[in-house]
């Protein structure tokens, strides 16, 4: 596969992370911030995807709670510009059906489990946001299930847990 890696370069990234990539051929970097829909729409042009996963967020619950705005700006703006500008490409090349969103949210969306292990999330668990950062994936996700049930757009929408491994954020859980 050839792959896009589209970011802002907030604090929370590192290029020496896909050091090992940057050579290849089949790699590209694009320095984009999601909330700027005009760039988004170049990259599409230019590198014409046939999948995309939006990654791309402020994740940091206890920074959401000292500065909300960078939230919503670029989990709920941001997964719109997302979701138009795919869905303006995807339409202009015809409505493949092969063609894929794929939503990278959080379990957070469906609040805090009791202290139960026979309690689990599923994805029939009400969604119930506690913080900043929570409330903004809920809204993300609200966003591209309308743009399915709307406009037919393929998407994959998952709420994953934490995630742990090498190139782990030093703010994160599990490395601090
Ligand atoms: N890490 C986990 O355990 C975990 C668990 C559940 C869900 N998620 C979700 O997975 C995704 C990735 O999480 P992560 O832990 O790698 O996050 P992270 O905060 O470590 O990295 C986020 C990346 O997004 C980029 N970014 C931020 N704002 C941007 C913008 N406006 N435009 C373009 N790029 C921007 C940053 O530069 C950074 O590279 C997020 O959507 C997050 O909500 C993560």
């Amino acid at each position: 596969h050839q792959v896009v890696n589209v970011d802002a370069l907030t604090y929370a990234a590192c290029l020496d992370n896909v050091a090992m990539v940057a050579g290849s051929p089949d790699y590209a970097f694009e320095q984009v911030d999601i909330r700027d829909r005009a760039a988004l729409d170049a990259v599409f042009a230019k590198h014409q995807p046939d999948a995309v996963m939006h990654l791309a967020a402020e994740s940091h619950v206890d920074r959401s709670i000292d500065g909300p705005a960078d939230f919503i700006e670029t989990n709920v703006t941001g997964t719109f510009n997302m979701l138009e500008a795919a869905r303006t490409y995807w339409t202009a090349q015809g409505k493949p059906d092969s063609f894929r969103f794929h939503h990278i949210s959080t379990d957070e969306v469906f609040g805090s489990l009791p202290n139960d292990p026979a309690i689990k999330f599923t994805e029939d668990t009400p969604y119930d946001p506690r913080s900043p950062y929570s409330a903004s994936k809920a809204s993300s996700d609200h966003l591209v299930r309308a743009w399915h049930e709307t406009y037919g757009f393929p998407v994959v929408l998952t709420n994953c847990s934490n995630n742990y491994g090498p190139f782990h954020f030093p703010e994160k859980l599990i490395p601090v």
